[in-house]
C-alpha cells in the first residue's frame, strides 16, 4: 500500500477525502493526519479530524497539530461555507481520543527522514502552510517526498475566494510558492477539475443508503456544504473539491491533464494565491506540477460510494 500523509483543514469534503483513505486500505497506508488552519481555526480543524477517526472507529490513526496561521498573513477562515465548526450538518460527539504533542511540520519532517526515500506522499487538502514550514526548516526532505497530491488553484476556471484565486492558495500564497518552487513532483486538482464534481441529490441519496453512521453523517455534511455553492453556482449539488486528492491514488485514469509551469501570485492585492498556470506552454519556464482538467465525475462517485461502504 501506498504510505501517506493527509494534512487537511476539515471541511466536510476533507472528511469525504479522509473517509475515502479510509475506505481504501488495501491500497493506502495512512500514516498520519495533520491539521492547519483553513476553513476554520486551528483548534477545529484538529478537533475535526479526530471526530472523523473515531466516527470511522480509526482511533489508531494519529493527529497533529500545526499552523495556526499562514507563514506571512493572517487567516482568513470559510465558515460561511462549512459553517461555526468546520463540519455543519451532522450532530457530531465532542472527540476523546488524543492529539499527538508533536507539531504537525515536525512530524512530517520526522517521517519523511525515517521511511525510505521516495516512499512517503503528501496529500494535502488545505492551505500549505504545515508543509512549507516543514520544508524551511528541513530543505533536506525535498527530494524525499514521493509525490505531493494537493487541491488548489484554478486556471480556465478562475477562482472562487476571489475572481482570481481558489481558497486553499488564497489563504497562504507565500506557502504555495515554497512548495511549488521546492522540487517536489506536485500533482494539483485545481477548481476546473472540483467544479466538475458534483454532489447531485441521487449521488449523496446513494451515500446515506449504505447506512453506516459514517455514511449517514457524510450525507449529512454533504447537504449543509452544498447549500452554499447551489445558491453560488445555481448547480444540483456543490463541487465536493478533497477527496479528488485520494481518488487520483486510487484510479489516476479518472483524471487527464498535462505537466506545466506554474507560478503564484503573491504581491498583488487583486489577484493574491491565483495560480499563473502555463497550460499552453508559452513561457518556457520549467514545468513543477501535473495539472489536471478533466475528471470521469461518475466514476469518481462510483469510487467515493463503494468505498465509504467498506467503512
Ligand atoms: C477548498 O477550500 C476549502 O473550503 C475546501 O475544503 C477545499 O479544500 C476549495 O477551494
Ligand atoms: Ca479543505
Amino acid at each position: 500500500a501506498r504510505k501517506i500523509i493527509i494534512d487537511t483543514d476539515p471541511g466536510q469534503d476533507d472528511a469525504a477525502a479522509i473517509m475515502l483513505a479510509f475506505g481504501s486500505p488495501e491500497e493506502i497506508d495512512l500514516l498520519g493526519i495533520t491539521t492547519v488552519a483553513g476553513n476554520v481555526p486551528l483548534s477545529l480543524t484538529a478537533r475535526n479530524a479526530r471526530i472523523i477517526c473515531e466516527l470511522c472507529n480509526r482511533t489508531d490513526v494519529k493527529v497533529f497539530a500545526g499552523a495556526e496561521r499562514p507563514v506571512a498573513r493572517p487567516l482568513v477562515t470559510a465558515e460561511h461555507v462549512h459553517g461555526k465548526t468546520g463540519l455543519d450538518g451532522p450532530v457530531l460527539a465532542e472527540p476523546t481520543m488524543p492529539l499527538q504533542e508533536q507539531d504537525a511540520a515536525d512530524f512530517i519532517i520526522e517521517t519523511l527522514l525515517t521511511e525510505n526515500e521516495g516512499a512517503v506522499t503528501l496529500c494535502t487538502l488545505g492551505p500549505l502552510t504545515n508543509i512549507a514550514l516543514a520544508l524551511t526548516k528541513a530543505p533536506e526532505i525535498a527530494r524525499r517526498v514521493r509525490e505531493l497530491v494537493m487541491m488548489g488553484g484554478g486556471f480556465f476556471e478562475g477562482g472562487n475566494i476571489t475572481p482570481a484565486a481558489e481558497f486553499n492558495v488564497y489563504v497562504d500564497p507565500e506557502a504555495a510558492e515554497i512548495v511549488f518552487r521546492s522540487g517536489i513532483p506536485i500533482v494539483m486538482m485545481p477548481l476546473d477539475v472540483t467544479h466538475r464534481v458534483l454532489t447531485h441529490k441521487a449521488r449523496v441519496q446513494k451515500i446515506r443508503e449504505i447506512g453506516s453512521p459514517a455514511a449517514i453523517a457524510m450525507a449529512e455534511m454533504l447537504e449543509f456544504f452544498e447549500r452554499f455553492d447551489i445558491e453560488k453556482y445555481g448547480t444540483d449539488g456543490g463541487p465536493l473539491h478533497d477527496p479528488t486528492v485520494i481518488a487520483y491514488l486510487l484510479r489516476p485514469e479518472l483524471f487527464t491533464g498535462r505537466d506545466c509551469n506554474v507560478e503564484i501570485e503573491t504581491t498583488s492585492a487583486l489577484t493574491a494565491g491565483m495560480t499563473v498556470v502555463d497550460w499552453w506552454q508559452v513561457t518556457g519556464r520549467k514545468h513543477n506540477a501535473k495539472v489536471m482538467r478533466h475528471i470521469d465525475d461518475e466514476g469518481f462517485f462510483d469510487l467515493l460510494t463503494e468505498r465509504l461502504a467498506r467503512i
